[in-house]
């Protein structure tokens, strides 16, 4: 038997396989030092009384036919037939810490192969590839991912969201049955992020063990939490299809997206830092590895108000504050006078633009910015000279009057006439000026997405990916950003051909501390595209200090959204102060270790990014709301040197009131604030740093240097 046993295995997690007769996964927790394939008997299971005489296990497909009784993880049939596959291992191979496992059911004439990855950085992938052996099709309505987890990980964390307010995290204490997370607006969603979190009680950022996985498609899905009548858990993702939608010919091998999985022993930050890791280290490709330059998008500055003399002067004023990137957003092309019209016509406004795009990206060239530029391409508006020559080239089914979403329709790109298309209007475009980056936005979900009146939701999301694939070969200098009204596409399969995500529509920087908390979770803060809004946030319409927006944005890929030259001179000082302030950080927070601290009261959020060699970091401590106790506790800093000793300096404290007379609610502040001091970073992360009382809304910016 111990032949049959593989170990996959890196610094932090290990994963062991029992792979004859069939492939189970039999642990997935911390490193082993010590193991040996013999140890595998300690956890034969007995069994029980008054059910089968056999063992039942969780397969790597999680058959039913092993008498799993819980969410099985392949459901499908051959027009009724060979509906209940059984696999049975016919080749293993390893290749350092990958394995590949082939395996059969020659009953039901179906074949699998699963590929199963453990990094250096401690996360795990997995795939599985279904292919139909026999002439008629095998309908397929579910091909998941199963990964059982500890027995012990009894709570489980996951977010909801929504437009303006993505990324939000909740958590419940799962002791039967299961928790399903399912998503079907044909895109990865403000809603339903594919994550699940599962952990020991009462796991935090700081404590706990901690099994996250993410799911990275950019389409619909399902993510379970199952807790098995005999008390053994798992976790289950998948692509999720339509009625119909798939189907295998005979020899078609249909991959499931790739589910990413981190252990930690040592809370969510844990989890997060090895995603991270793997993310740098394995997805992320930033085109000449230089740092990421400051943005101004022109969205919020003037919407669909397109005047070149008036753009220019917004470069100027941008140049002057220190940008370094240049968008133009919506509203360039032909017909975009509003968000009624246009969409599809990918043409440039010569109304708007008499002389062409061209002295606009020389102006701003010529300022030393680069130069960027909005498209929506899956779209199309009715409203538009390319519905009026294709009406048929809808994402629709005939017959049934298709829904609007923001105005505008989905463009089919399974018709290869539409997808040609578009590849030519966005090879024109991306072709012939020279630009650097493209803000890709996907404004609309799916509703009853067909071609030739099949379900194709899946299909679409493919073809999305292949469209952005041939254009990142054609232009591989260009960056380009995953946006759908903010952050309903932001996922790692998306990643893996886009370089930043606009993570928001909310600007507001209230809101964006917890949505931005929420992302950082799966996601670094280099590819965080977190943006300095108007004073006056058109989402909610609240009102916040430059101050407070500027520490808000920058922990992220920082821009402006606004108009430079219209914003009085006390907000231009101060877009140009934070400007300032992220360049001279973000080497260190697009490099460093992200670490989120628990913090007691709840109105608090304290994040900070410490340098892989632990000689430098900043901590920002974030006051939401109205603290719950007079005294803020002591920020407890982790992720130093506990052996050397750090300064400690206030970098920013913008909002900071000591009035002594009433009104605000501190007096005087903590003593290291006024005085400069020295402190061992085991103190530092031990018993921490005495915080000054802050005002709702307000935040600190805190560095530290070894000595
Ligand atoms: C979406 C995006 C915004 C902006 C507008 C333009 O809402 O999320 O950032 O680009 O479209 O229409």
């Amino acid at each position: 038997m111990s032949e049959s046993i593989l170990r996959l295995q890196s610094a932090g997690a290990d994963v062991v396989i029992k792979t004859q007769p069939f492939a189970e996964i039999v642990y997935w927790g911390p490193h082993l030092s010590h193991f040996s394939s013999q140890d595998v008997c300690s956890i034969a299971r007995p069994v029980a009384n008054g059910r089968l005489d056999v063992d039942s296990p969780v397969t790597l497909m999680a058959e039913l036919g092993h008498g799993l009784f819980g969410a099985p993880g392949i459901e499908g049939h051959r027009q009724g037939l060979d509906g209940s596959p059984l696999f049975t291992t016919t080749d293993v191979k390893q290749d350092g810490q990958k394995i590949t496992i082939t395996s059969e059911d020659i009953h039901a004439g179906l074949r699998l192969r699963s590929e199963i990855q453990l990094d250096s950085s401690g996360v795990l992938n997995i795939r599985h590839g279904l292919t139909n052996l026999r002439p008629q099709p095998w309908q397929v309505d579910r091909l998941a991912i199963t990964l059982p987890v500890a027995e012990r990980a009894r709570e489980v964390m996951a977010f909801h969201g929504r437009w303006v307010r993505e990324f939000q995290p909740h958590r419940l204490t799962l002791e039967h049955d299961s928790f399903v997370l399912e998503n079907r607006r044909g895109r990865t969603s403000h809603e339903h992020f594919p994550a699940l979190i599962t952990g020991s009680a009462s796991f935090s950022e700081m404590q706990g063990e901690v099994w996250g996985v993410h799911l990275g498609w950019s389409g619909n899905h399902r993510l379970r939490a199952e807790v098995k009548t005999d008390g053994r858990r798992y976790l289950q993702a998948e692509a999720m299809y339509l009625p119909g939608e798939m189907s295998l010919a005979e020899g078609e091998t249909l991959w499931t997206p790739r589910l990413y999985a981190s252990y930690s022993s040592q809370g969510l930050n844990g989890m997060s830092q090895q995603f991270h890791r793997y993310l740098r280290e394995q997805i992320i490709h930033f085109p000449g590895n230089k740092p990421r330059p400051v943005h101004l998008n022109t969205w919020e500055g003037i919407y669909f108000r397109h005047d070149p003399e008036y753009i220019m002067r917004m470069a100027d004023e941008a140049a002057e504050l220190g940008v370094e990137r240049f968008i133009i957003d919506d509203g360039w092309f032909k017909g975009r006078k509003d968000d009624w019209a246009a969409l599809g016509d990918w043409y440039l406004d010569e109304d708007k633009y008499p002389n062409g795009l061209t002295p606009v990206i020389n102006h701003v060239k010529s300022l030393g910015m680069e130069f960027g530029i909005w498209v929506e391409p899956e779209m199309i508006n009715p409203d538009s000279n390319l519905y009026r020559s294709h009406p048929d080239w809808l994402l629709a089914l005939s017959g049934y009057t298709p829904l609007t979403g923001r105005h505008q329709y989905v463009l089919n790109l399974n018709i290869p006439e539409a997808f040609d298309y578009l590849l030519e209007r966005m090879t024109w475009l991306l072709g012939e000026h020279p630009v650097d980056y493209v803000k890709w936005d996907m404004n609309r979900e799916l509703v009853q997405p067909a071609h030739q009146g099949k379900a194709a939701a899946d299909e679409q999301t493919r073809q999305f990916y292949r469209l952005l694939d041939v254009l990142g070969e054609r232009f591989p200098h260009i960056e380009f950003e995953s946006c759908a009204s903010g952050g309903g596409r932001i996922d790692y399969e998306v990643l893996k051909r886009s370089h930043r995500f606009w993570a928001s529509d909310n600007n507001d920087a209230l809101e964006r501390n917890t949505i931005q908390r929420g992302m950082s979770y799966f996601f670094p803060p280099e590819v965080m595209g977190a943006h300095i809004g108007n004073r006056l946030c058109h989402a909610t319409f609240r009102q916040h200090s430059i101050e407070f927006r500027g520490l808000t944005a920058l922990f992220g890929h920082m821009g402006l959204e606004l108009d430079p030259v219209t914003a009085d001179a006390h907000e231009r000082e101060g877009y140009r102060k934070y400007a300032t302030l992220h360049k001279q950080w973000r080497d260190l927070i697009h490099h460093g270790v992200l670490w989120r601290s628990d913090m007691p009261d709840s109105t608090t959020l304290a994040q900070g990014v410490v340098s892989e060699n632990k000689s430098q970091a900043i901590f920002l401590v974030t006051q939401l709301a109205m603290p719950d106790y007079t005294l803020m506790s002591p920020l407890r800093i982790p992720g130093l040197d506990t052996g050397a000793r750090y300064s400690v300096t206030l970098l920013d404290h913008p909002n900071i009131q000591v009035t002594g007379k009433g009104g605000h609610t501190m007096r005087k502040l903590p003593e290291w604030m006024t005085t400069p001091q020295t402190v061992s970073g085991e103190w530092l992360q031990q018993a921490g740093l005495a915080l000054p009382i802050l005002d709702p809304e307000s935040a600190i910016l805190i560095g530290l240097q070894r000595v």
